[in-house]
């Protein structure tokens, strides 16, 4: 089974599909097929357990184990009866069905889902005369049922937990970034991983760990024991064993500088706290200062923030992105300076014109991602005079 030829989806957030795609294809997978916030390429069960270690862009590693179509409700529940589940899973672990259904053909929502639970349950009473039990909140076991028009797709969620979850952060602050959007964001900077990467809001350090385990060769799911692969039948102890020794031991330095400061003392500590249970934390350079006295350090590199979005702060918002705007101008010469935000008109106020903007979602919330090139000395015109913003020709998001 482990080397038969399978479907892999990789679920991501919407705007992060083309970065997953690259990641893959850095991976060495062929082709991988674009889709609404999923990427899909052929594997074996090798790449499960390796993708759910290593991959830094996606929230979830699907496997497909069925696609049919089907005519209505009946033919549903008839298909997925043959469907033999005992394959999957035995009946000492717990499972769910959850997924996504764009078809008119069902009564309610949530009705295929329970349509499917039925044919599992009723499979393993012909099998075995009992049955698995269903819990919805933390499963063992969770099939993916993706229903378009009469298409229908059953996939094994070989992850369990979102693959945000990556087990590296104790400590949060109000407004953390996701770490998918973090590393996505990192790859969309093009940061070469050899220049210096600053983070002058850093928060509760999510950008800087990001950083600095790509920089390492660190897998993001270094820490986290649990996965859902591990409940299934055909789970492969050695496999996984052996997946996870390629990963390094220990790291004697980064390739690079990471610095990372924010105004809160209370923030920095929380971030120095993320760093410390990491092996490349202790070369990761981070302080307590407000933006405006933090020294660009030597030489060129990239800078990707979140500084505070404060919807509700008004002028006070409008002031600080006009002043970080000057900063990066003067301070930040030679820097690729990418700043996320949710706040489009804030963004205005930081006066300068953006070479590219992206739209991306942190979580439920829309944020335009935009790249500020800092040169030296002639080329200066790229900034704007004033809050009028000069539209980007590249990946416009507004
Ligand atoms: C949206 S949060 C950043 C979250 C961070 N990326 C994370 O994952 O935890 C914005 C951060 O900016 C910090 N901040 C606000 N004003 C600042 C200033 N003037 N200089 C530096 N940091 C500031 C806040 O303390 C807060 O931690």
């Amino acid at each position: 089974m482990d080397q038969k030829e399978i479907n892999i989806t990789l679920k991501t957030f919407y705007g992060f599909e083309q970065v997953l795609s690259d990641e893959l294809v850095e991976f060495g997978y062929e082709n991988p097929e674009i889709l609404n916030r999923a990427v899909r390429i052929k594997g074996t069960w090798k790449d499960v357990y390796f993708l759910n270690l290593n991959i830094r862009c996606a929230i979830t590693v699907l496997v497909e184990v069925n696609k049919f179509k089907i005519r209505d409700e009946d033919d549903l529940y008839n298909k997925c009866r043959k469907i033999d589940w005992t394959k999957y899973f035995s009946i000492d672990k717990t499972f769910a069905i959850k997924g996504a259904i764009f078809s008119d053909m069902f009564r309610h929502s949530q009705y295929p889902f329970l349509l499917v639970k039925d044919a599992v349950v009723d499979r393993f009473r012909d099998e075995f005369n009992d049955r698995p039990d269903v819990n919805v909140k933390s499963p063992q076991v969770v099939f993916d049922v993706y229903i378009n028009n009469k298409e229908v797709t059953i996939s094994l969620n070989s992850s369990g937990l979102p693959l945000f979850q990556r087990g590296y952060r104790e400590t949060a602050g109000l407004a953390p970034l996701n770490e998918v959007v973090a590393a996505g964001l990192i790859r969309m900077s093009g940061w070469d991983m050899k220049s210096t990467f600053v983070d002058p809001f850093c928060g509760s350090g999510t950008l800087l760990i990001e950083a600095g385990m790509m920089a390492a060769g660190i897998p993001p799911m270094i820490d986290r024991q649990h996965f859902a692969f591990k409940n299934f039948q055909n789970y492969n102890a050695e496999m996984w064993e052996e997946i996870q020794s390629a990963a390094p031991k220990r790291i004697t330095g980064l390739p690079c500088k990471i610095v990372g400061s924010d105004i809160s003392a209370e923030m920095v500590t929380k971030t120095r706290r993320n760093l410390r249970g990491l092996p490349f934390g202790r070369f990761v350079e981070t302080s307590v200062n407000s933006f405006e006295e933090t020294e660009k350090p030597e030489g060129n590199g990239v800078m990707v923030s979140n500084p505070p979005y404060g919807e509700r702060m008004g002028e006070e918002i409008e002031e600080m992105y006009e002043k970080l705007g000057d900063w990066m101008k003067t301070t930040m010469k030679g820097y690729d300076c990418w700043v996320l935000s949710s706040n489009l008109t804030a963004l205005k106020f930081l006066g300068l014109r953006p070479d590219k903007k992206v739209k991306v979602y942190n979580g439920d919330l829309e944020c335009s991602f935009r790249k500020f090139s800092v040169y030296e000395g002639s080329k200066r015109a790229k900034f704007q005079t004033g809050d009028k913003e000069v539209e980007s020709t590249e990946n416009k998001d507004s």
